[in-house]
């Protein structure tokens, strides 16, 4: 009756620790690539636990590391041997270490041929961040393929790879080109791009499962599925970019390689190029480092490759890598750093942010030390408590924010955060809005929204006013001699006063009266988007100073009218409306204008209401062929017509496209004009009513 043996209190003990360190080293293998201990002593780890679960049935439980995903055990699948083992890749981080990299390389052929090399074309190529694969194609089939595993030995994930619509189940044979050999083998990368990635965690989140820290473990632990269906599931994608084994063919080099796979279907990454020298390497690397930004996938690097394989073949490889190629890394975008307080920031509309001061760390090549929490709510998600290490990340010229937090290495006594009830700044009881996460203070006097919106104000997309930074703002507003924006421009009668102030003295003050007073005649769109209106972006300040050509004319605008505009939806027509409905922010507005500031209304206004569509209305219906709605819309507005979403007696014209619906009969019965799409079309092109 071994199923019903009990373990003694020793074996508990022990199974729970063997699966704390092995959640541990998961996490740290699978999350941070960054593993504690080697592969041997991860097995060895795993192995004592599985045998312990074996033994005693009654510890088996399905959180165990050995039944998790990312770790299930090997014998799950069958073997798959590598036949020249999968090697590794040295790494260089900046370019002195590539350097030495061909330097080690010529050196070594130095022993071998008479004449010296000086100089290798390579190969680069990006270094995707997936899961390494090796893939067999017999007489044109694809038969079978592996998992990485060790390098010499990895798992048999045929009937997963070959769910993958990248991966040919028979290799084609083109017609200007060479047949496919009788026996290939080949290596690549198996990947989630970021769209793919972000569609599976939802779909787990919504399921309740664990989402997965990112798309290299979500595509390595995919392929393990030992769910077909699963792995199916999941838009997997492929680029292969190594050799492995050829017969009945030969590769002259990585370019005879990369061009020739994709003509039997084989994909490659098409982003390679040649390089003749390390100083084109170079610039090659400071470009994918760019357009890392933008890739829809994870790449962690550019692989730089040897490209002639007879000189691969010379130069070999040590036990861990070839010796031919090194991958140049980019700045990791993740590090691990601990949350040394959580504090809250009032923004300019008095939304409460908590953020996270961090110990400061290197991230991608800058230094960090906050990171967004954005919200409560997401507090909550993550459970972030001061004390914690997490893991942090930078994605383009986003705040960092806090990915993850490190369950394993939570102090003891670490307490659940909360955002204050009261504003840190006034003290003011802080509110919940009803439809939104945000906590907010309600003050608009408060200190702090003051300080932000002045410094929004201020700023380079705004009234782009020199010498008022934060600091000085600060000072302002401490010594009270600014309140809202207005005040700016009384600040020259004050000058004897300023110059005594810390820090500031004759010079600084006469500029910045200069400036202030260079600012009183700023274009209309920053003068709107200085005003800091809730979802009122630089674009959309252009588009409403275009279509209202003043202050007092955007001001006067009801909240309907405000969304028949295109690019205005609901969410900023209420926004709008909210501003200029709220006494005091009517106030802020009008007391700038008392106070001198003139903005210039832009130049295409004046045409705008004069234009051949001005004062007409129209009505768009039916589906458009020839283009979009909102492009229709737009190029109506553009000529100083309006747009509006039912049909009245106020309608000056109904443009139908194909089937259209109830608008035409009313328009019929109206009796208002009807343009087909052609005459639309035409009325845009030569600006005139027909
Ligand atoms: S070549 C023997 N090329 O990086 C050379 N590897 O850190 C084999 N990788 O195990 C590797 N993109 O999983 C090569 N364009 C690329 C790559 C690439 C990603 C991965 C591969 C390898 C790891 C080494």
């Amino acid at each position: 009756m071994s199923s019903r043996k009990e373990p003694t209190s020793e074996i508990l003990k022990r199974a729970a620790e063997l699966a704390d360190q092995l959640h541990l080293h998961n996490y740290r293998y699978y999350a941070l690539d960054d593993p504690l201990v080697s592969d041997a002593e991860y097995d060895r780890l795993m192995r004592e636990l599985q045998k312990l679960e074996f033994g005693y049935p009654l510890l088996q439980n399905p959180n165990s590391p050995t039944q998790r995903v990312g770790a299930d055990p090997l014998e799950a699948f069958g073997r798959f041997i590598h036949d020249p083992p999968m090697r590794s890749l040295e790494n260089a981080v900046d370019d002195d270490e590539v350097r030495e990299f061909e330097e080690r390389g010529r050196r070594y052929l130095a022993q071998i041929y008479d004449r010296e090399i000086n100089n290798f074309e390579y190969i680069v190529e990006p270094k995707l961040d997936g899961s390494a694969v090796e893939l067999v194609f017999r007489d044109g089939d694809f038969v079978s393929g592996g998992t990485r595993g060790n390098g010499s030995q990895g798992e048999d994930i045929t009937k997963n790879l070959q769910t993958i619509k990248d991966i040919p189940p028979r290799l084609k044979r083109p017609k200007n080109g060479p047949p496919p050999p009788r026996y290939l083998t080949v290596r690549g990368e198996v990947f989630l791009d970021l769209d793919g990635f972000k569609k599976l965690n939802r779909v787990r989140e919504e399921a309740g499962e664990a989402p997965f820290a990112n798309p290299r473990n979500a595509a390595a632990g995919t392929l393990r599925q030992l769910n077909t269906k699963i792995t199916a599931s999941r838009p997997l994608k492929i680029c292969i970019y190594a050799l492995g084994q050829v017969d009945g063919f030969e590769f002259k080099s990585q370019s005879h390689f990369l061009e020739t796979l994709p003509k039997w279907g084989i994909p490659v990454s098409p982003d390679w190029h040649g390089c003749r020298s390390l100083t084109a390497v170079f610039e090659r690397y400071a470009i994918f480092l760019e357009a890392r930004e933008r890739s829809p996938f994870e790449m962690d690097g550019m692989v730089i490759k040897v490209d002639s394989f007879e000189l691969q073949r010379d130069l070999g490889h040590t036990s861990r890598a070839p010796r031919w190629a090194i991958a140049y890394k980019f700045p990791p975008k993740q590090e691990h750093t601990v949350v040394e307080d959580i504090i809250v920031q009032v923004g300019r509309t008095g939304v409460l942010t908590p953020v996270a001061v961090l110990r400061p760390v290197r991230v991608g090549g800058v230094d960090v030390a906050r990171a967004t929490l954005h919200n409560q709510d997401e507090v909550d998600k993550k459970d972030v408590r001061v004390g914690d290490t997490v893991v942090i990340q930078r994605a383009g010229d986003v705040i960092p924010e806090v990915v993850t937090v490190v369950r394993e290495l939570r102090p003891k006594g670490a307490k659940k955060y909360r955002i204050p009830k009261k504003c840190p700044v006034c003290r003011t009881p802080s509110v919940r809005d009803e439809e939104e996460v945000a906590v907010r203070c309600p003050n608009p006097a408060c200190g702090a929204v003051v300080k932000e919106s002045l410094r929004h104000f201020a700023s380079r997309g705004a009234l782009d006013i020199e010498g008022l930074g934060e600091k000085v703002v600060n000072q302002l507003v401490d010594e009270g001699f600014v309140v809202e924006p207005a005040d700016l421009f009384k600040l020259s009668p004050r000058r004897g006063e300023l110059i005594k102030l810390e820090r500031m003295g004759e010079k600084k003050v006469d500029n910045l009266i200069a400036a202030l007073e260079e600012a009183k005649r700023c274009p209309l769109p920053r003068f709107i988007f200085g005003l800091g209106i809730r979802h009122v972006g630089e674009h959309l300040a252009e588009v409403l100073a275009v279509r209202f050509g003043s202050i007092e004319a955007l001001a006067r605008i009801d909240q309907e009218a405000l969304i028949e505009i295109h690019e205005v939806g609901p969410r900023v027509a209420e926004s709008i409306a909210n501003y200029f409905g709220n006494e005091r922010s009517r106030r802020v507005a009008s007391n700038l204008l008392d106070a001198g500031v003139a903005p210039e209304a832009p130049a295409s206004v004046a045409e705008a209401a004069e234009g051949p569509f001005a004062g007409k209305m129209f009505v768009l219906t039916g589906t458009l062929v020839r283009s979009t709605r909102g492009a229709a819309k737009a190029a109506i507005e553009n000529l100083g017509g309006r747009v509006s979403g039912t049909v009245s007696k106020k309608t000056d014209f109904v443009v139908a496209g194909e089937s259209p619906g109830s608008k035409l009969t009313k328009a019929e019965k109206l009796d208002i004009p009807v343009w087909d799409e052609d005459t639309f079309a035409r009325a845009l092109l030569n600006k005139q009513i027909p």
